[in-house]
């Protein structure tokens, strides 16, 4: 393991919670006492307030699930980073396969909010992976090059502030995890791609994310290119999330 990197375990809660359910959720977080790594959980939007509340004083950080490429103007129901920034947003998830599929994000726009985060002061944690088809006709490793490359290209000298997270769309929220091997063969491409474009290479924190769970988590985070986790469902479950920070140990 690389001691630059200290292992980084971040939840994404995606569209689920409500205000009294978050209540519980964060404060048992709160006070589950020091962890292994460092923790942050990124919530929907309406919520950020109240995490950034209820987490102030803990070891747990906390950011958001998407922003807007631009920093302020006409564009009805966007987030500005600066808006995030503005009450002190850590982290910012950008190109989740979810906003690549359903919002048909371009690599070229997932490379702009990154490079908006930066320019705000908050970390992007940006996510590549290919579709079940692209695995099977063997461009995995073409697709998650193309996405990354595109936002070393935007980020040029600051590629290496990114946070990369390696999320396979078909192990997302599928209980089909990859294998620790087949996880740490497309880190180690990312990780040479990164180091032919910033000397930060091996200081960056490539996380893996699709159906991360307990009993799993340690195995992948044991992998030498896999610096955490991104966590969907087991985030839900502070028991369950704080057990997969644990095995980051
Ligand atoms: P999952 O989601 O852990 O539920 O598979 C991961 C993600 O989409 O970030």
């Amino acid at each position: 393991m690389n001691e630059a990197r200290r292992k980084l375990v971040v939840g994404n809660w995606k569209m689920h919670g409500t205000h009294a359910a978050n209540e519980a959720l964060l404060e048992a977080l709160k006070s589950a006492g020091p962890l292994p790594c460092d923790a942050a959980v990124c919530v929907p939007f309406p919520y950020l307030a109240q995490a950034a509340e209820r987490l102030a004083r803990s070891a747990i950080e906390w950011g958001a699930q998407d922003c807007s490429a631009h920093s302020q103007g006409a564009y009805t129901g966007e987030v500005s980073v600066g808006m995030l920034a503005d009450f002190g947003c850590r982290y910012v998830i950008v190109g989740h396969s979810e906003r690549r599929a359903l919002h048909g994000e371009s690599d070229q726009l997932v490379a702009d909010k990154a490079r908006a985060a930066l320019a705000s002061g908050v970390t992007p944690i940006v996510c590549v992976g290919e579709t079940l088809a692209e695995r099977e006709a063997d461009d995995t490793e073409a697709v998650v090059k193309r996405q990354l490359s595109a936002v070393i290209h935007t980020l040029a000298h600051c590629t290496g502030e990114m946070i990369v997270a390696y999320e396979p769309v078909w192990a997302i929220g599928t209980g089909r995890t990859a294998s620790p091997e087949q996880a740490q063969a497309v880190h180690a491409l990312l990780r040479a791609q990164l180091r032919a474009a910033t000397p930060q290479a091996d200081r960056m924190r490539l996380l893996y994310g699709g159906s991360v769970k307990p009993d799993n988590a340690a195995s992948l985070f044991a992998q030498p290119d896999i610096d955490g986790g991104l966590i969907g469902g087991a985030s839900l479950k502070a028991a369950d999330f704080l057990s997969i920070c644990r095995a980051s140990a």
